[in-house]
């Protein structure tokens, strides 16, 4: 690495989203590898914004952060966890030793709504760190590379994170049938129809507690899950299946694809050593009603979840005001205090500053 001046300043802005996989990744090895292929459709509404200020300086072992506000109040326990997270990288990230950084981050939907904020949260730092290798180095690459790099650096912070740096959709990790598909970083899924470049993706939330068992914890108790030889052949199957669908605006395809995948995920921790169960109630309860809703109408309304027990729910945008009304009079008054984040299918990360 050249030298680095000291004294030099500067500041940066990017806004992320947050995204919801179709083909979920579940278990990973090694230094946050996954086990299986995943792809997701990158969200939104919701969106970590973060801002970094930086200034150059001789490298004395100290703390990277200088400062850390999350929502305007400080975190302890998130900037120790960045703190680790900016250490680790300083192996691959050299000048990382010679900076201070003042973070400050907020989310778009609110605090403790239970929604996962990892990926939105550290893309978005991720891509910041990009910006500003950049000016201190005086090393620009192109928008490719650059994508990449934030791809690969997020995957290390959280696996998912990975995947929130392209618009609509983003496959990540290896399959033998898919060119470029990589374990490191993730990959923009560029052949999708129009049709779900607009999806609604709705997020009702059951729940805005605290998860009982980490995903991390969970991605490990895959180790010894007799099924996980099974579930990884069943992933890499229905990435070519999700594929097809998604090339060919086959909803109803997807939206099986979607809900199994969903189940498959809830019915992994339930079968892990010790079985554990996110889903609430009020999980079952929206799922029948989305079915049968679906039944009687016909209409394209399909669910998924993540490591939590809210759901996503999904329909296209030409079905909206039928799905919507439905929504606001059947399922708003199953979440809790009627909570429900309104958001849909997104171009991915923006610079703001
Ligand atoms: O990125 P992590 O370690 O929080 O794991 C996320 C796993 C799921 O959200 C359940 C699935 C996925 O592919 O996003």
């Amino acid at each position: 690495m050249p030298p680095i001046e000291s004294g030099l300043s500067g500041s940066v802005t990017w806004k992320s989203p947050s995204n919801i996989a179709i083909v979920k990744y579940w278990g990973k090895y090694g230094e946050q590898l996954p086990r299986n292929p995943s792809v997701s459709f990158t969200l939104n509404n919701a969106f970590t914004k973060t801002s970094v200020s930086y200034i150059t300086r001789p490298n004395d072992g100290g703390d990277i952060v200088d400062s850390f506000l999350f929502e305007g109040k400080e975190e302890p326990s998130f900037a120790l966890r960045i703190e680790n997270f900016l250490k680790s990288l300083i192996p691959r990230l050299p000048w990382l030793a010679h900076v201070k950084l003042k973070i400050e981050t907020e989310n778009s939907f609110p605090h403790s709504s239970g929604i996962a904020s990892s990926a939105s949260g550290m893309s978005a730092l991720v891509l910041c760190l990009c910006d500003i290798e950049e000016n201190i180095t005086g090393q620009k690459t192109n928008q490719d590379e650059f994508k990449r790099k934030a791809s690969f650096y997020s995957r290390l912070g959280s696996g998912s994170a990975c995947r929130s740096i392209y618009p609509y959709a983003a496959i990540w990790g290896e399959h033998a049938k898919i060119s470029d598909s990589h374990n490191e970083y993730a990959i923009p899924c560029i052949d999708i129809d129009d049709i779900f470049k607009t999806l609604h993706n709705d997020i009702l939330i059951v729940s805005d507690k605290k998860k009982s068992v980490s995903s991390s914890a969970g991605h490990q108790l895959m180790v010894d899950n007799r099924f996980a030889p099974a579930r990884y052949e069943l992933a890499n199957d229905r990435m070519i299946e999700t594929l097809h669908a998604l090339k060919n605006g086959d909803i109803k395809l997807l939206g099986n694809i979607l809900e199994n995948e969903a189940l498959v995920l809830h019915a992994l921790m339930m079968c892990s050593e010790p079985s554990y169960i996110l889903m609430e109630p009020e999980t079952i309860k929206l799922i029948n009603t989305i079915r049968g809703f679906r039944r009687d109408t016909d209409l394209d309304v399909f669910f998924s979840l993540d490591a939590g027990p809210n759901i996503h729910l999904m329909y296209p945008d030409h079905q909206k005001d039928k799905v919507q009304s439905w929504i606001n009079s059947e399922l708003k008054p199953m979440c809790v205090d009627g909570r429900i984040v309104y958001d849909q299918v997104g171009t991915g990360p923006k610079k703001l500053i």
